[in-house]
C-alpha cells in the first residue's frame, strides 16, 4: 500500500440507510489498495461483498461514503475517458453495429479525429479482438461472445489508462471464455495496460492477474488479504496447471472462499491492519529451505544477491 502508486484507493467504505428505522447497512469499509502501472489485479469475493461497488467508485460512476481513490496523481470525481469499462452485460447499443459501438467511444475520446483515422482505429482494436469481418453486424447478430469482443474493444479503443472489467466473461461457454481470456492477457502484455477486474472463477484469476485481493463477506467486508501470484508471467492455459505453485494457489483461493471469507467476517484477526493486508505467496512460504551449500566462501567482489521483494 503506497501513495506513490499509480492507482490507490484509501479508506473506501459504503454505506446505505437502512429501511424504517433498522440500521445503516455498511457494505464495506476501511478498504485500502494500490495498483502500479501495468499490474493487473484481480479482486474475489462472495456476492454482494461490494466488488461492483468498488470498480464503480474507480470508474467516477459511484461515490463512496468515506475515502477517496486517487489516479496517475489526481483524485477520481467522476467518469472519464482515461478509465475504460467493460461491464458484466455487454451494454452495447443495440441499435449500432460493433464498429459503430466503437467509433462511438473513438469520437468521444478525440472529438477532432479524421474519419479516415477513425475507421482505422476501429478496424485495429476489432482486429485485436478477432472481429473482423463482423464490423457490419449488429449486436442481435452477434453471440454471446462477440457481444462481449465488441464491449472489449470499445474499452481498449479510448486508449484508457486503467481498465476496469466486471466479471466480463461470466456469461460465456468455457471455449469462448478460454479464447478471449487468451486475448486479453496479449493486449495486456503488448500495451502494458493497467488492469483492475472482478471474477469468481479462481483459474481466470490465477492466469490473468499479477495479484488477486480476497475480499471478506459483507456486511462490513474489507480487503482480507492480497495472494501475490508467483507463476512465470508467461503462463497460458495449457501450462497453467503444470506449474509446481499452480494447485497451492489455487486450494488458497477457495479455502478462503469456501470458509475463511466468512470466518474473517465474523471476527477479524488480532493483527489485521486494512492499511497494510496480508501479502501471501501460497506455495512459497510452505517450502522447505534448501540445504547451505558447502561450498569455500567466495571473495567479497564476487558475491552476488538476488534479493525477492513483493512488497
Ligand atoms: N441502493 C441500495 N440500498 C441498499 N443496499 C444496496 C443498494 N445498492 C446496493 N446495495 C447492496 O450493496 C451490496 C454490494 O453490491 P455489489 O457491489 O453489487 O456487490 P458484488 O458486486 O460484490 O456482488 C449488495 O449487498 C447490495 O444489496
Ligand atoms: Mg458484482
Amino acid at each position: 500500500m503506497s501513495n506513490t502508486s499509480f492507482l490507490f484507493a484509501e479508506g473506501l467504505a459504503k454505506k446505505f440507510p437502512g429501511a424504517r428505522g433498522k440500521p445503516n447497512l455498511t457494505v464495506f469499509e476501511d478498504v485500502h489498495f494500490s495498483i502500479e502501472k501495468g499490474e493487473f489485479v484481480c479482486i474475489i469475493g462472495h456476492s454482494g461483498c461490494g466488488k461492483t461497488t468498488i470498480l464503480n467508485v474507480l470508474a467516477g460512476l459511484d461515490s463512496a461514503s468515506a475515502g477517496h481513490v486517487v489516479m496517475d496523481s489526481r483524485e477520481v470525481a467522476g467518469p472519464s475517458l482515461e478509465r475504460g469499462v467493460v461491464f458484466q452485460g455487454h451494454a452495447l447499443m443495440p441499435w449500432l453495429s460493433a464498429k459503430k459501438n466503437v467509433e462511438f467511444a473513438v469520437r468521444s475520446r478525440w472529438p477532432e479525429m479524421k474519419q479516415k483515422d477513425i475507421d482505422a482505429h476501429c478496424a485495429k482494436y476489432l482486429g485485436l479482438v478477432g472481429l473482423t469481418g463482423s464490423e457490419h453486424k449488429k449486436p442481435s447478430e452477434l453471440s454471446g461472445g462477440m457481444k462481449q469482443r465488441v464491449g472489449i474493444a470499445r474499452a481498449f479503443s479510448i486508449e484508457p489508462k486503467m481498465l476496469l472489467l466486471d466479471e466480463p466473461f461470466g456469461a460465456l461457454d468455457a471455449l469462448t471464455r478460454g479464447n478471449i481470456q487468451d486475448e486479453l492477457k496479449k493486449i495486456c502484455a503488448a500495451t502494458n495496460q493497467t488492469v483492475f477486474m472482478i471474477t469468481h472463477d479462481v483459474d481466470e484469476a490465477i492466469l490473468l492477474s499479477d495479484k488477486i485481493m480476497l475480499m471478506s463477506n459483507g456486511p462490513k467486508a474489507r480487503i482480507a488479504e492480497i495472494v501475490v501470484n508467483t507463476l512465470p508471467k508467461e503462463r497460458t492455459r495449457e501450462t497453467l496447471h503444470k506449474e509446481p505453485r499452480f494447485y497451492a494457489i489455487r486450494n488458497h483461493l477457495v479455502d478462503f472462499l469456501v470458509s475463511r471469507s466468512r470466518r474473517f467476517s465474523e471476527e477479524l484477526p488480532a493483527d489485521y491492519d486494512p492499511k497494510n493486508p496480508p501479502l501471501v505467496t501460497p506455495g512459497l512460504e510452505t517450502q522447505p529451505e534448501p540445504p547451505a551449500p558447502k561450498l569455500p566462501v567466495p571473495e567479497a567482489s564476487e558475491r552476488s544477491a538476488v534479493v525477492v521483494n513483493f512488497r
